[in-house]
């Protein structure tokens, strides 16, 4: 089976670390969508790293880890943070790291598009990482993107050349014209030489052939189910599927092997970019969680947004991916908050309460409807076990559980990989 891990927010919920936590149970690690707007974080023996693009899996030296057909690689990037981890991590990524050949590649004219198309809509703007990613896979369903196979082609040249051109074209109708594309050029093609020393493998065939072995595998999500380019908050959302659904399309896996789907919230929420975000604290509070929470892109380091739980929305997001359990980070964060809110409706303009996501959640200001909880006011740090949890926390957990239908198997008390409760028994069924 094929476990899958994801995050149920905007992203950035820590699945960087949890991946990383629960990769010794896994013998195979594989990203299956996005790409460098991602930034999974992990910290480990007094030392902090962010992964854009390689899988979590990487710092667990039996883990073999996959980028699949269904990621968009940019090889400049790969190169910067493949060679960090080399090189501060003695990691042996030739060896445990393959890459599939239907990877779509980045190429430094679909970062200038997508800061041409950012720019273009002025006040509407999405936010974008500006890595790239929605003139990609633009290029992907359009049906003339290059792949990472394409890098063994002898008219990969050519091939880049021919979609090259037609950016151009589209550059200077948005009068994007500043750019030095010859240096961008030169980084590009030295990266890509570098990409071909790495496995670049059918790695659909890989993953069933590890599914035959029964061998454990980890579908490691990126960016967030409210960001996912049908269910998220359009057109504020990111341009791939970042659902349980995904993972069978970038991996090539069929939905039949998908087993546990582990669901990544945070005890509170934020969201980095524009969009709507019905809970989001522009106040005091707000600027508290983000103090404390350190709530800072890992990508651009852009300031989060932040705001108390939202529980429609974690719904929907549980309903859509076929959840099965469900884990929580940074609750330490809400250590020193003498209530905690957690909103369970929104109130629609007419009056009336849903505890549905409204479709057209970008035209319609609702209005959260929230339970109030009492903070438990003491540090998590000297909690080791589950069932020692303060009783407000508890509580809280009790009340998330309840509503969601689902069992909260890990709490996370701090970004190290130590500070983790574990329910082991309702994790590992
Ligand atoms: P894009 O994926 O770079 O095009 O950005 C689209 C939207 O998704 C923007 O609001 C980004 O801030 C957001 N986004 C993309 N990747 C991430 C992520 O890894 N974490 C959180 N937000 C993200």
């Amino acid at each position: 089976m094929i476990d899958v891990l994801l995050g149920l927010q905007w992203g950035d919920e820590g699945k960087g670390k949890i991946v990383d936590f629960l990769a010794p149970r896994y013998q195979v690690v594989a990203r299956f969508q996005g790409g460098p707007n991602a930034g999974h974080t992990l910290e480990f023996d007094g030392l902090k790293h962010v992964l854009h693009q390689i899988p979590s899996g990487v710092f667990r030296p039996h883990t073999k880890n996959i980028i699949g057909n269904g990621v968009v690689l940019d090889p400049i990037v790969f190169r910067k943070e493949a060679e960090s981890v080399i090189d501060k991590f003695g990691v042996d990524l030739h060896k445990n790291l393959y890459i599939s050949k239907r990877a779509q590649l980045i190429m430094p004219t679909h970062r200038l598009l997508d800061a041409a198309y950012e720019q273009a809509k002025g006040e509407n703007k999405i936010g974008s990482t500006l890595k790239g990613i929605g003139p990609t896979y633009s290029d992907k369903i359009a049906r003339q993107g290059l792949r990472v196979g394409d890098v063994l082609s002898a008219n990969f040249r050519d091939k880049y050349r021919r979609l090259v051109d037609r950016h151009l074209v589209i550059l200077k109708q948005h009068n994007f014209i500043y750019f030095d594309l010859v240096a961008l050029e030169k980084d590009f093609f030295d990266a890509v030489d570098y990409l071909k020393s790495y496995q670049l493998v059918e790695s659909e065939y890989l993953i069933n052939a590890s599914l035959q072995n029964k061998e454990t595998i980890l579908a490691e999500g990126a960016q967030g189910s409210l960001l996912d380019v049908d269910f998220g908050s359009y057109p504020f959302v990111t341009s791939s599927t970042t659902m349980t659904s995904g993972a069978c399309t970038g991996l090539g896996v069929a939905p039949r092997h998908i087993g546990e789907v582990y669901g990544i919230f945070k005890a509170y929420c934020t969201r980095v970019g524009s969009g709507p975000f019905p809970t989001e604290l522009k106040e005091e509070i707000g600027d508290r969680l983000r103090r404390v929470g350190n709530e800072y892109g890992s990508t651009t380091g852009r300031p989060r947004r932040c705001g108390w739980l939202d529980l429609p929305a974690l719904r929907y997001a549980v309903m859509l991916n076929g959840v099965t359990q469900l884990l929580m980070m940074k609750a330490d964060v809400l250590n020193d908050f003498d209530e905690i809110k957690v909103c369970t409706h929104y109130r629609l303009p007419d009056g009336t309460e849903t505890d549905q996501l409204p479709y057209d959640l970008c035209d319609v200001k609702v209005e959260p409807v929230y339970k109030t909880f009492s903070g438990w006011r003491t540090s998590l740090s000297r909690v080791h076990s589950f069932d020692d949890i303060p009783a407000p926390l508890a509580s809280y957990v009790a009340f998330i559980e309840e509503a969601t239908g689902l069992p909260i198997t890990l709490i996370s008390t701090g970004p190290d990989r130590v500070a983790t409760l574990v329910r082991e028994t309702a994790m590992s069924k």
